[in-house]
């Protein structure tokens, strides 16, 4: 097999909220394979987001043996190289979109390769035309309906090709249409570009078109 995309073992996240101790996440091993499309199911509070927030890098876990993302060794990162890391092979969907209300779709999108220091190019406007918004490339966010925000935010996780798209419950926030729309060009680009794809979700429909599906309860996977 070749270098798992994501490959982790013994990851441990306990939350410090004034003099308590929350552990969250008990000892977890998880190896997903390049192009791998994978779900994670499971009641609220279990700690999903937790462990999408670590294998994402944007939080460090509070103890784990092996943190490899993309290849690369994050535990031996400084914040800096995790970082670029981040920015470079990861791509992010949110429930709440996360769009920036003040400026444009089409500069929202182009907004990871500006942070990049990469040239704005045609890919941005290819990509909205893509997810069906070439019209409204230039409408702020609060102009657009929340199944377009998803969609804007759709275009700006996979600019720049990100080998990485982590979603953490992105369809959420809209009705059963929205969430199909958006769900459907998820696995066109999986199926067209072959990026790991790793998503939350609570509805069992949206699930059913993954690889496989790991199920949580209580800081574990389920067996
Ligand atoms: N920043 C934080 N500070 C303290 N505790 C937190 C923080 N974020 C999450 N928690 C706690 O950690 C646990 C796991 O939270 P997490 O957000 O990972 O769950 P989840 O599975 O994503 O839930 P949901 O399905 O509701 O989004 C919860 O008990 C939560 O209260
Ligand atoms: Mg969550």
């Amino acid at each position: 097999m070749s270098d798992p995309m994501i490959h982790v073992r013994g990851v441990c996240h306990t939350y410090r909220h004034g003099g308590v101790q929350e552990p969250v996440l008990h000892d977890l091993d998880l190896d997903i394979a390049p192009g791998e499309f994978v779900v994670i199911m499971g009641p609220s509070g279990c700690g999903k987001t937790t462990l999408l927030n670590i294998v994402g890098l944007m939080m460090p876990p509070s103890r784990a043996e092996v943190l490899r993302v993309g290849g690369r060794d994050a535990l031996g990162l400084d914040d800096a190289a995790r970082a670029r890391l981040r920015r470079h092979a990861i791509g992010f969907v949110f429930q709440r979109f996360n769009l920036l209300p003040a400026i444009s779709a089409r500069e929202n999108v182009a907004l990871p390769l500006r942070i990049r220091g990469e040239r704005v190019d045609g890919q941005v406007d290819s990509l909205l035309e893509r997810v069906g918004l070439a019209r409204y490339a230039g409408k702020k966010p609060g102009q657009l309906s929340v199944g377009q925000q998803q969609r804007v935010a759709l275009a700006r996780a996979l600019v720049g090709r990100p080998s990485l798209v982590l979603a953490d419950e992105p369809t959420g926030n809209l009705d059963s249409e929205n969430a199909e729309a958006v769900l459907a060009l998820l696995g066109e680009f999986h199926r067209e570009w072959h990026q790991t794809i790793l998503m939350i979700t609570h509805n069992p429909a949206l699930a059913a078109g993954a690889d496989r599906v790991i199920r949580m309860q209580d800081g574990r996977f389920c067996d």
